[in-house]
């Protein structure tokens, strides 16, 4: 078997078939196979591997070049897609392989973390790769929102087509990925897809010439429901303005829904307000995103809290090694000579580690829990990444608080 990189022209014949089999309604007919090949614009940047033999292609990995938001710092993100194995070639490591081949391939060419939809989160954990929390889908009645009718909000709204709103709402979503922990982007190639197809609405808050808050929706008839995808907002006036504006559907509308990130508490948006909070997480096709670190290196200069660990990193082909992981030190003196308080400094190899610093081992997935903030160190024995004794664990909670990821970018 053999694995190599397609270009964009090869998809339709080599990838594309597989990924269709696997995920799309098929056989397609002539005309649909037709309609498809307008997408290969939205595909240009993307890295697809295939594995094949004599009889052809037997499997596909795809990887779209993302960039996502980890404490503070903006990373090269991997984010993977179109895993899909021709069905008489399944159970023979193809997939295996593949995947195996690109997160190390890119790992090189300097992705530092990675990130998926998994269609079975077990799949992706031989891989590393540990899960995220999947943001709430919040449904309430415009009605309740009634005291915000007449609020005088110092900011106004912008109603539109995305086409018209897009290039706003673009430059809205890269300041968010800046200031926000998880938050990814899809590449410009992409993103414009959203642009393209012209099927939302656009609403916008701005204040003092700035976006602060955008919604993309649909409505599905008189009397029905406003359907709102993620509710993004870079203050609390961002959001209230968009709320003023949902308000203003109560004699539309029955019921509004929006998407927020899985920290955020809906019911004290308002007074009155009766919310649904929902979550929901259903195999193979609504996976929570999982995620990975790709290199330790890569993340010196992460806020981080006071503390200096030494990691051991185990059963991984691409972080394996030890590191001394350094945030300084709240008292001052004594602090690492690392890249400053607040900041992550890592050393790799942390040979010369003084005897006392506390040792934890770890696996690619209890790195990448604590990097990410959902898991708690005691948490790592127990779900079999990692062995952390208790002074280990005390200095990476205080390094890396527990601090909700929001990925934002769906792929
Ligand atoms: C899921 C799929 C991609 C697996 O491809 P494959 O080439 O058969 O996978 P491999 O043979 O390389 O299996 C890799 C490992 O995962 C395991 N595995 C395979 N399917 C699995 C599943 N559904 N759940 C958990 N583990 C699974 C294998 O046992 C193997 O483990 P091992 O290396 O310890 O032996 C393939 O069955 C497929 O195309 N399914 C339909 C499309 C799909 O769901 N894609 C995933 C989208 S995220």
């Amino acid at each position: 078997m053999k694995i190599r990189r397609l270009t964009n022209e090869e998809r339709p014949t080599l990838s594309w078939p597989i990924q269709g089999y696997a995920f799309e309604r098929s056989p397609m007919s002539a005309t649909e196979l037709e309609k498809y090949q307008e997408h290969l614009p939205y595909h240009e940047g993307n890295v697809t591997l295939v594995a094949e033999d004599d009889g052809g292609t037997r499997a596909v990995v795809s990887a779209l070049p993302m960039r996502q938001n980890v404490r503070g710092g903006v990373f090269a993100m991997l984010g993977i897609t179109g895993v899909a194995t021709q069905p008489l070639a399944r159970r023979q490591g193809h997939v295996r392989a593949l995947v195996t081949r690109m997160l190390g391939d890119m790992r090189d060419e300097g992705y530092a973390v990675t990130a998926l939809y998994p269609f079975r989160p077990s799949f992706y954990a031989r891989f590393g790769y540990v899960g995220l929390p999947r943001p709430r889908t919040v449904r309430f009645s415009p009605a309740d929102l009634g005291e915000l009718l007449r609020a005088d909000l110092p900011g106004e709204l912008r109603w539109q087509r995305i086409r018209e709103g897009y290039d706003d709402y673009r430059a809205f979503t890269e300041r968010l990925l800046t200031s926000r922990h998880g938050f990814s982007l899809l590449p410009d190639h992409r993103a414009v897809q959203l642009r393209d197809r012209d099927d939302r609405w656009l609403v916008t808050a701005v204040a003092d010439g700035e976006v602060v808050g955008a919604l993309t929706y649909t409505i599905d008839g008189h009397g029905g429901t406003l359907l709102g995808e993620d509710m993004l907002t870079a203050n609390p006036l961002g959001r209230a303005l968009l709320l003023q504006f949902l308000a203003r559907h109560v004699d539309q509308v029955d019921r509004i829904s929006v998407v927020v990130p899985a920290d955020e508490s809906p019911e004290l948006w308002a007074t009155d307000l009766a919310i649904q909070s929902e979550t929901r997480v259903v195999f193979p096709t609504l996976g929570a995103p999982m995620a990975r670190v790709l290199s330790v290196e890569a993340l010196r200069g992460i806020s981080v809290g006071p503390g200096r660990v030494r990691i051991e990193v185990v059963d991984d082909p691409y972080v394996a090694g030890a590191y001394l992981l350094d945030g300084g030190s709240d008292l001052g003196a004594g602090a690492g000579a690392g890249a400053g308080a607040g900041r992550l400094d890592v050393t790799p190899g942390a040979g010369g580690a003084a005897a006392s610093v506390p040792t934890a081992t770890l696996t690619a997935a209890g790195i990448s829990a604590l990097v990410y903030g959902v898991l708690d160190p005691d948490e790592l024995p127990l779900r079999g990444f990692g062995d952390v004794p208790a002074p280990a664990a005390a200095q990476l909670r205080s390094l890396f608080p527990r601090t909700m990821p929001y990925i934002f970018a769906d792929f």
